[in-house]
């Protein structure tokens, strides 16, 4: 693969750099992606049925056990190599920012540190009574009660009509404000508000690098694109790069 000679003089140039990661960058962890077909028991759901309060208001056991399904998967996977390019491009690009609308926390295990994380996190829960524990230990139940009040605890996760955690959206914001070089990976930049950090960080004048397998309605923005799988791709852009780096 040929990578634009423009985008490695940028990169070079020791620019900061915005990340925004979807579902893509963990799919070659085996974990699918949103728009995928869901698999198994959960194929008769999409997504959007079951990540919202009022699916887990009307059944809560239904929604906890789907995340405890999904729970089960990240679980098992592993971080693949887009994962570990990320973490290695943060460690040697000072000015590196990685946000993430994935719930997998497979950026922080493969080395990744202050990854913000716009959609929250599916390892963690909270109680679902609002100002109650932000973070809770889960006992039994389906879904476990709050320990400290017995509402029914729920997964840490941000659901579709629910806002942005107000922290990760204000640095979310600030780094598509303040960046020369924005990446999207994995998005198919279909949920807003993340899918408005690209046009936001075009807007104040940053160059766009989109790496997807397909086109998105974000490929319009973007100057620089590597359509492909991430796992293949990212390795490839750090050898690029940096060619004396030991890509596994
Ligand atoms: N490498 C790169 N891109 C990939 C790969 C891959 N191996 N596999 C899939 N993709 C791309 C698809 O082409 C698609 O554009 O990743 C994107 C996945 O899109 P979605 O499934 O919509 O996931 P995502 O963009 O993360 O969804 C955003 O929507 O459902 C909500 O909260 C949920 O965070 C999620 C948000």
């Amino acid at each position: 693969m040929s990578i634009d000679c423009e985008l490695l003089s940028l990169l070079r140039a020791n620019p900061r750099i915005t990340v925004l990661t979807g579902s893509g960058v963990s799919a070659e962890s085996g974990i699918p992606t949103f728009r995928d077909a869901q698999t198994g028991l959960w194929e008769k759901f999409s997504p959007e049925e079951l990540a919202t309060p009022a699916a887990f208001l009307a059944n809560p056991s239904l929604v906890w056990r789907w995340y405890a399904w999904r729970r089960e998967i990240i679980a098992k996977a592993q971080p693949n190599p887009a994962h570990f390019t990320l973490a290695r491009m943060q460690a040697r690009i000072p000015g590196f920012t990685l946000l993430t609308q994935n719930v997998d926390g497979l950026h922080q295990r493969a080395g990744s540190v202050d990854v913000v994380e716009y959609h929250g996190n599916i390892m963690r829960s909270r109680c679902s009574r609002p100002g109650c524990l932000p973070d809770a230990p889960c006992g039994e139940g389906e879904p476990p009660p709050c320990p400290a009040c017995q509402a029914p605890l729920r997964p840490a996760v941000v659901w579709f009509g629910e806002s942005i955690p107000a922290y990760a959206h204000l640095k979310a914001t600030e780094a598509s404000e303040d960046c020369d070089l924005f990446i999207a990976i994995g998005t198919s930049a279909m949920v807003y508000p993340a899918a408005g950090l690209a046009e936001l960080a075009k807007s104040r004048g940053a160059r766009f690098l989109e790496v997807n397998l397909d086109k998105t309605p974000l490929s319009r923005l973007a100057d620089f694109r590597l359509q492909g799988p991430a796992a293949r791709m990212l390795p490839e852009l750090e050898q690029a790069l940096w060619p004396s780096v030991e890509t596994p």
